[in-house]
């Protein structure tokens, strides 16, 4: 059965997935955007967590309990912040993605869900960011097949748009 990616305008914390990423920063101790709505509803045990983990580094991922969420996990990554693109953002975007995948699988997760990382506080434009999850995603689950789903959870509808266009085409791999 193939794995179902798709996109959908939704507040991560909401989403019944086994787990959910989170865009956060090297330290893991919170933040503002998605990070702060991701700790804000898992509650103060995940900061806990997160205290016991010693940061992320940018590109890498590690996972958490998701507490008081609905997800029972949290997939925390730190995305690049964007400097116009040369300075090895995609490569570290894509490793986002490519991380929480092999993470994901190694737990034995069938749904999780993304939320548009690095490209709110840090800048990175939606449509080469969504480009590069999308054909990160389509790769890695050529090696996950165990993964079922895959849902790309955007936070607006011009979001949204940009992914439903991207997943309309056929893959570029
Ligand atoms: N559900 C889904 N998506 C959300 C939610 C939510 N509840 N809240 C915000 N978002 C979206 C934003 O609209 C944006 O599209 O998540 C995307 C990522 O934006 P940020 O949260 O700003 O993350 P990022 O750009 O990766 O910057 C990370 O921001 O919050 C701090 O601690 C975080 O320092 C880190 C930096």
């Amino acid at each position: 059965m193939p794995t179902r990616i798709h996109a959908i305008h939704a507040d991560i914390t909401k989403l019944p997935v086994q787990a959910i990423v989170n865009a956060a920063n090297a330290s893991l101790l919170g933040g503002g955007g998605v990070d702060g709505a991701i700790h804000r509803a898992a509650g103060p045990e995940l900061l806990r967590a997160c205290q016991l983990l010693a940061g992320c580094d940018t590109g890498d991922a590690k996972l958490t309990l998701g507490y008081r969420l609905a997800a029972h996990y949290v997939i925390h990554t730190v995305g690049p912040v964007w400097h116009g693109g040369a300075q090895g953002e995609p490569a570290l975007l894509a490793s986002c993605y490519r991380r929480c995948m092999e993470i994901a699988a190694a737990q034995g997760i069938r749904t999780l869900a993304f939320p548009c990382i690095s490209t709110g506080v840090y800048g990175y434009p939606i449509e080469p960011a969504a480009r590069i999850a999308v054909a990160t995603v389509r790769s890695a689950v050529q090696t996950f097949t165990e993964i079922q789903e895959v849902v790309f959870c955007c936070f607006s509808d011009s979001d949204l748009a940009v992914y439903q266009r991207l997943l309309r085409e056929p893959t570029w791999e």
